[in-house]
């Protein structure tokens, strides 16, 4: 029969290869070694038998096992605390599974999606610039001269810089710029992004908002070449009862100017509400391009003419879905962002 002394031995080898997965298993160890009929009990058993001499030789090895056992149950309990605080949750593969969100396009891009779509269709080309602009893109060129009142109109964020005086472009109309100095007359493009206006933030104005601008520039453009393709774009997205008016309106870098509203109706008050009492909408700019912004891209105004239009995509996203407060856009909330699917 194995001796006392061998049992030692064995035991304490086969105490450095214990593991244990989980805090059930660990407790099971914890009563197989440590338990009333544990394997460090039975040795204390057996001790007692054992004569004074191998008592002495014994004793002292035989308390050191058992407080080594101690100590390695213990700190598997120990680690199997942390890796289940580090998961942040009990494992427990019975337990339902957590609600999955596949994911969902932000409402704001399912619109501008919607309109490049429309305007692609009838020759549109899409067209970006970038967000941080010098001053000529955004506003000279544009035919807003320097100290004139209609800068006023934008509020910018100005950047600090170095180099060039540079901002946070206040409008897409940027774009007509950029792409009429690349690539020249004739042009058909469409260019949706961010803008920025040092504005408070409200449930009707924000700081950042999203536009799409319209861009044509050929022989021959007219006023009734604009007019007719915004009311396609309107029919295309309002449905094709949607009725339009234009109303002469003043920008520097179109002349005419106008703005067009959509007949939206006078049934309910939410319609009064909306529409100010007129049951008239505004949701855009628009005009002849001004013979001077083409002058200043090299363009010459006695050959070709163009109109341009901006959208705004916030206002256009609240009408379609009829969200009332612009800030439920910028929130991230997911409660508010899975009623797009
Ligand atoms: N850039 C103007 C704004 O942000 C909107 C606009 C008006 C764009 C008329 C145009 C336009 O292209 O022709 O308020």
């Amino acid at each position: 029969m194995e001796g006392l002394n061998e049992q030692m031995d064995r035991l304490d080898k086969e105490l450095d290869g214990l593991n244990a997965t989980s805090a059930k298993e660990a407790e099971e160890l914890r009563i197989h070694w440590l338990g009333r009929k544990g394997f460090i009990t039975q040795l204390f058993e057996s001790f007692r038998a054992v004569s004074p001499e191998e008592k002495r030789r014994l004793g002292k090895p035989l308390n050191e096992l058992k407080n080594k056992t101690e100590e390695k149950i213990k700190k598997l309990k120990e680690q199997l605390e942390d890796a289940n605080e580090s998961e942040g949750f009990d494992v427990d593969p019975s337990r339902p599974v957590r609600p999955f969100h596949p994911s969902v396009r932000h409402p704001i891009s399912q619109v501008m999606e919607r309109i490049t779509s429309i305007f692609q269709r009838v020759g549109f080309i899409r067209s970006e610039g970038p967000e941080m602009e010098d001053d000529w893109h955004n506003f000279t060129a544009l035919n807003f001269p320097e100290e004139h009142p209609a800068r006023d109109m934008q509020d910018t964020f100005f950047i600090d810089s170095e180099g060039p005086a540079m901002a946070l472009r206040t409008h897409t109309s940027s774009v007509q710029i950029r792409s009429l100095e690349k690539y020249g007359a004739p042009l058909r493009i469409l260019s949706p992004g961010r803008v920025f206006r040092n504005e408070a933030i409200s449930s009707r104005s924000h700081c950042i908002f999203h536009q799409i601008e319209g861009l044509y520039v050929d022989k021959g453009v007219s006023f009734a070449d604009l007019k007719q393709t915004l009311l396609f774009f309107a029919r295309e997205l309002f449905g094709p009862d949607a009725r339009i008016r234009l109303r002469p309106s003043y920008f520097p870098f179109t002349e005419p100017s106008a703005e067009m509203d959509v007949w939206w109706g006078l049934e309910t008050e939410t319609d009064r509400r909306i529409t100010k009492g007129t049951g008239w909408l505004e949701i855009l700019g628009c005009g002849m391009v001004h013979p001077q912004v083409l002058r200043n891209v090299d363009v010459d105004p006695e050959t070709y003419s163009g109109y341009a239009f901006g959208i705004g995509m916030e206002r256009i996203a609240m009408l379609l879905y009829g969200v009332n407060d612009l800030r439920l856009f910028y929130e991230n909330d997911l409660r508010f962002l899975e009623q797009f699917k």
